[in-house]
């Protein structure tokens, strides 16, 4: 998938140099034309000529270099690159991006790149948790530079703690989440819903759920940028939208069960992804509820369950479920799927560390009518959105 890519990755001076070698070697025998460009303090763990075998091409040092030709080196790295890695990323490359310093090779790349940049931050534990890194990092985030998180376990400086270079299987997973599927999904309109609903007791009081909304921004983000028309339809949640994606905010299931309905006709995929909550109360006082009984019954009445509806009525429209779970993961799964008709059951254990609700990553199994089960380690909840994404077109290709 990666092959003809032009990937340049930018080698900053932490310890964690010695494992971009083998991620540039992955990279290389997958096909890309890799560019490696170090630092100065890089090259004091790991010489140029490392990078410079594995890669098959020198390795770029200097932003004064003249090369043959009279071309300029950084606007040349810069435009010919279709993706620009910063991995072991430092505090201080981070720090110079987000400041808007360009004052060596690699941060003047990253400014003068027009494509995506990933960050692989690397570095102890206190350095990582520093306000000013926080910060920096988050106001990249919002100006759309991707991350693989750094892991958490013993440092190089015998600390413990988050700081470790991600694994490169997630900085893999990242790199065929940007590059492997550009614009797949032009022409397609796709619906996510997202988030918990709300459901009201009285005026001040709900009933709601844990459900941060992060799986199905993310898969919203994920369409959008391979160019599907994306509507989501979110319950209340504090997430910031992804960029040119329609929202439509709800309270209630009774609110997303309308927003799904009027728009169900228009769509070509659903992604049923919002933790609906199942039940409601019969009756929402319209005061205060008072606390003179020492016990208090609220009655509740069931909620219309939209996906088996959308089961029922679907003509063209390819539908995907999600599944929390805490126990008969595989078992409960098989019967959804047919029980609401759906194409495609991503079924997650809750009860597991590092998935489900208001993590970043999940741990899902990929379940289909035919009775075939895809288990995925865990991931990134981007690069699950992609992975989902991914099946979303087989089984179109497959329909068709
Ligand atoms: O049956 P269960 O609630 O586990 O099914 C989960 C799937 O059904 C999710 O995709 C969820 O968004 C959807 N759902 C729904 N309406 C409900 C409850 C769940 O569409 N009332």
């Amino acid at each position: 998938m990666l092959s003809g890519k032009n990937i340049t990755i930018g080698v900053t001076g932490g310890i964690a140099v010695y494992k971009v070698a083998q991620l540039v070697s992955y990279l290389a025998a997958a096909g890309a034309s890799i560019r490696v460009m170090m630092t100065k303090s890089a090259q004091e763990f790991v010489t140029p000529l490392t990078f410079q075998t594995l890669s098959g091409h020198r390795v770029y040092t200097d932003l004064f270099e003249r090369p043959a030709g009279g071309t300029v080196q950084h606007i040349d790295l810069a435009a010919s690159s279709d993706l620009v890695i910063l991995a072991p990323a430092t505090a201080n490359i981070i720090g110079k991006i987000a400041c808007g310093i360009a004052d060596d090779l690699i941060s003047t790349v990253v400014m003068a790149a027009g494509c995506p940049v990933i960050i692989c931050p690397a570095m102890n534990v206190n350095m990582y948790n520093n306000r000013i890194v926080q910060r920096n990092l988050a106001s990249l985030r919002d100006l759309g530079y991707h991350f693989v998180e750094p892991s958490v376990g013993r440092l190089a400086c015998g600390a413990e703690g988050r700081g470790r270079l991600a694994d490169l299987e997630l900085i893999i997973d990242r790199i065929n989440s940007i590059l492997a599927n550009e614009g797949d999904f032009k022409g397609l309109s796709v619906m996510v819903t997202a988030g918990p609903t709300v459901e009201p007791v009285d005026p001040v009081r709900y009933l709601t759920n844990k459900s941060s909304g992060k799986m199905g921004f993310a898969l919203a983000e994920a369409a959008a940028r391979r160019g599907a028309r994306v509507i989501l339809v979110s319950g209340p949640v504090v997430l910031k939208p992804p960029a040119g994606v329609e929202v439509v905010p709800v309270q209630t299931a009774a609110e997303m069960h309308i927003a799904v309905m009027e728009r169900f006709s228009s769509v070509d995929v659903v992604v049923m992804c919002a933790a609906v909550a199942d039940y409601r109360p019969k009756i929402a006082a319209t005061q205060k509820i008072k606390k003179h009984e020492e016990t208090l019954t609220i009655e509740l009445e069931k909620n219309p369950d939209i996906l088996a509806e959308l089961g029922r009525i679907k003509k063209h429209q390819l539908l995907v479920g999600f599944a929390a779970e805490t126990e008969d993961l595989e078992k409960n799964a098989h019967q959804k799927v047919a029980a609401k008709n759906l194409e495609l059951l991503v079924a997650n254990d809750v009860t597991l560390p590092g998935a489900g609700f208001s993590t970043d990553t999940n741990i899902a199994k990929l379940v289909f009518p035919d009775g075939r089960v895809i288990s995925l380690p865990k991931m990134d909840k981007l690069d699950l959105a992609h992975r989902i994404l991914n099946e979303v077109i087989a089984l179109r290709r497959a329909a068709v």
